[in-house]
């Protein structure tokens, strides 16, 4: 008995501290069709959903129709232990993993070791990022999100278990060529530093539906306004209302699209931190240098940061409700609560969003450790630095657009960090980071994050780099030039100034297929900008490549795989191919099927991969057999509600075409009481071998803004 005590106490030690929760005891629940949940251990109340505010759409995922559990629920498993949840999920040998926050290096995971932590982009995909949303999608065709607002760890197949069912063999690295210091790991392990979490799994069949049960589990992607869809200009920090009338002026004398402006800190009376008042000797009289850029078909976009400079007339009332750290000696608002709330965008509302201001840009609520504030930091709602880092700029993105939900105006602004639960939150990240390269890479995974991401214009070396930059911007969420350092102007480099025109006027001209693509974001939870990964018929799984066997330089040699990072599917039917600084041709991969060139209609190939030589002026752009792209007329600015715009229907390829058209008043959000309409556009071949297009009538009482239609075949016969 004495001998057997001591035993039997550390048996319950051990089992009452080593918490396994054992697959067959997770209850897994359907939450939405295809969507299952779990909460296992004490979840926290606080969570990235919670932050985001998001309700799912349950119609639409209804639409979406019923699928099996997609993973072997015997190999999912919980364990938390010590105040930590690890979590464990199967992989198979041929499976590639995508997601895991907005990385910028490379779109394939698997094998990645990541701590994802708001943060800028440092040059590393390491999890430190502005949207390190823990999602990943399967190349089997499911998804796992993990909805905790803490700093976690992630094993995307990396280490291997002493339990594994299928272990990797042992292998002689002195005899055997096929050594690789990262053998086969069966499973995603993550480690949580909280009591336990709530968990999903998106099934599919397919890695796209899982991506789209996501966005429609997070409320839809977001439907921006008709104008955020056009061309923005960033204007110098500095800049004074006359400025910006200026520069307003040369864009439409020059022939230069123009939607909105976006002012930088020197609007407000003090920066860095913020008043989020108006500098009076900049901008004397704001509500009148509104209305009059209002008149001229421009809206204001207002660059801050949340940061409350002792100056500001709100900061005796807001500092209550915040941290205990600074920021720039500005007080953080503690955003989860009503009182700080109310205070902090009750004084946007009065001093912007009332006057007519459009959206904003919110800048800094990413990362730099070194003037953010502290994870030592306290907040008064009693909530962790941490929880408060990985969702700060959820919040603002949030609560923003619900100030603009008040006035019934849309917005569309820039954030430098999201998380999970914002897809139908209508901002765009970007960073200072500026390579050309890691922009696209970015583009093609916001496409699994629920993001939305744009490689802004800022400053060039030369007309090439510069030209280069704007063709990838206008295939982009936001058509943007930063100048706020800079003061570039689109027609800044002369030797590539009518190119630019050129490529900004077709931004504008696409914009009924740009517009049609979000609404299928938002109604349908497609991402308009997206991986080759997510093609139905891309079989982009290229072979593994070993890389770097000579001992010498590498004595652990790693077998990767080869990835698509440069190229992207731009809505249903375009694939965008980017050509960098100093390259004069390109490969790009053509999924099966018959691809043709976007700008002549010619074939380009079907299931290869071809090398293009597009010369300065073009960004390489493929339409999918029996594409259909709608354009407008050429507009230097998006159209009013309700305005008839004539539009020029394009097909492409040998196959007859179909395609949704979108339509409502563009700018408010009537479209959530139904005010909005479908048009179906059809292409048939006729008896005689000719094309014929046709498109539905308009729906009596809904939106239309489709004035005379055009039909170019553009293959021809
Ligand atoms: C940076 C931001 C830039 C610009 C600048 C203004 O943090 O990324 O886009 O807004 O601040 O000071």
């Amino acid at each position: 008995m004495t001998k057997l005590f001591p035993r039997l106490f550390l048996f319950l030690l051990l089992f009452l501290g080593n918490r396994i929760v054992s697959a067959q005891s997770l209850n897994w629940t359907e939450t939405a069709p295809g969507v299952w949940k779990v909460s296992v251990g004490k979840p926290e109340a606080y969570t990235l959903l919670t932050a985001a505010g998001s309700q799912p759409n349950r119609d639409a995922l209804k639409k979406l129709g019923t699928t099996a559990f997609p993973l072997s629920k015997n190999d999912i498993s919980i364990r938390v232990k010590n105040g930590k949840t690890y979590l464990r999920f199967p992989l198979d040998r041929g499976e590639q993993l995508y997601g895991f926050g907005l990385n910028f290096q490379t779109v394939h995971q698997r094998g990645k070791i990541l701590k994802l932590h708001v943060d800028h982009y440092g040059n590393k995909d390491n999890g430190r990022t502005h949207a390190p949303v823990p999602f990943y999608v399967s190349s089997k065709g499911y998804g796992v999100f993990v909805n905790s607002a803490r700093y976690m760890d992630v094993y995307a197949g990396t280490a291997v278990r002493t339990d594994s069912k299928n272990p990797p063999p042992a292998q002689d690295r002195n005899t055997d060529k096929n050594w690789q210091a990262q053998p086969y790991s069966d499973a995603v392990e993550m480690l949580v530093p909280a009591e336990g979490v709530e968990l999903y799994v998106f099934g599919g069949p397919s890695t796209m539906e899982a991506v789209r049960r996501f966005n429609l589990f997070n409320g839809g992607g977001c439907l921006p306004p008709r104008w955020g869809l056009g061309f923005t200009q960033r204007v110098n920090r500095l800049y004074s209302d006359k400025d910006v009338q200026k520069e307003a002026l040369e864009f439409e004398e020059k022939g230069y699209p123009l939607d909105f402006i976006g002012l930088e800190p020197g609007w407000q009376s003090k920066s860095y931190p913020c008043t989020f008042e108006w500098d009076k000797t900049r901008f004397p009289q704001p509500e009148a240098f509104v209305k009059d850029m209002l008149s001229k078909g421009i809206r204001l976009n207002l660059w801050t940061n949340p940061y409350v400079s002792p100056d500001a007339s709100i900061y005796s009332k807001i500092t209550p409700f915040t941290g205990s750290h600074s920021v720039w000696v500005g007080a953080v608002p503690d955003l989860t609560l009503p009182k700080a709330q109310s205070i902090f965008w009750g004084q946007f509302e009065k001093d912007h969003v009332s006057i007519g201001v459009g959206g904003y840009k919110i800048d800094e609520v990413d990362g730099f450790d070194s003037w953010l504030w502290p994870d030592v930091a306290t907040f008064p709602s009693g909530l962790d630095a941490e929880q408060l880092r990985q969702t700060y700029g959820v919040l603002v993105q949030k609560q923003s657009t619900d100030l603009f939900h008040k006035y019934n105006r849309r917005t569309y602004g820039l954030v430098r960090a999201s998380n999970a639960g914002a897809s139908s939150l209508p901002y765009v990240i970007y960073n200072d980071n500026y390579s050309h390269e890691d922009f696209i890479t970015g583009l093609i995974n916001s496409g699994f994050t629920g993001t939305l991401w744009t490689p802004e214009v800022r400053a060039s070396k030369t007309g090439e780099e510069w030209l280069r930059r704007f063709q990838s911007v206008c295939f982009s969420p936001m058509a943007m030039i930063n100048a706020w350092a800079s003061s570039t102007k689109p027609w800044t480099f002369p030797d590539v100034a009518e190119q630019i025109k050129e490529i900004s006027q077709l931004r504008m001209r696409m914009m009924p297929y740009w517009y049609s693509e979000f609404a299928k974001y938002h109604f349908e939870g497609t991402p308009p900008f997206r991986a080759m990964n997510l093609e139905p018929d891309f079989t982009g799984e290229v072979k593994k490549e070993m890389v770097n066997t000579n001992l010498e330089e590498n004595p652990y040699a790693v077998a990767v795989s080869k990835e698509i990072k440069d190229q992207y599917m731009a809505g249903e039917y375009l694939l965008v191919a980017p050509v960098f600084t100093g390259q004069t041709s390109r490969k790009v991969v053509l999924p099966k099927g018959k691809w043709y060139d976007f700008y002549t209609g010619k074939l380009a190939g079907e299931g290869e991969v071809i090398t293009v030589t597009p010369g300065l002026d073009k960004i390489p752009v493929f339409v999918k057999d029996g594409g259909i792209i709608p354009l407008m007329q050429v507009m230097l600015h998006a159209p009013k509600p309700n305005q008839k715009v004539a539009i020029e229907i394009r097909h492409y390829g040998q196959k007859p075409g179909h395609y949704q058209l979108y339509d409502d008043d563009g700018e408010t959000f009537d479209y959530e009481k139904g005010q909005f309409s479908w048009r179906t556009i059809s292409v048939t071949r006729q008896s005689d071998g000719q094309w014929k297009g046709s498109i539905s009538a308009p729906e009596n009482g809904k939106p239309n803004t489709i004035g005379n239609v055009t039909w170019t075949f553009m293959t021809g016969q």
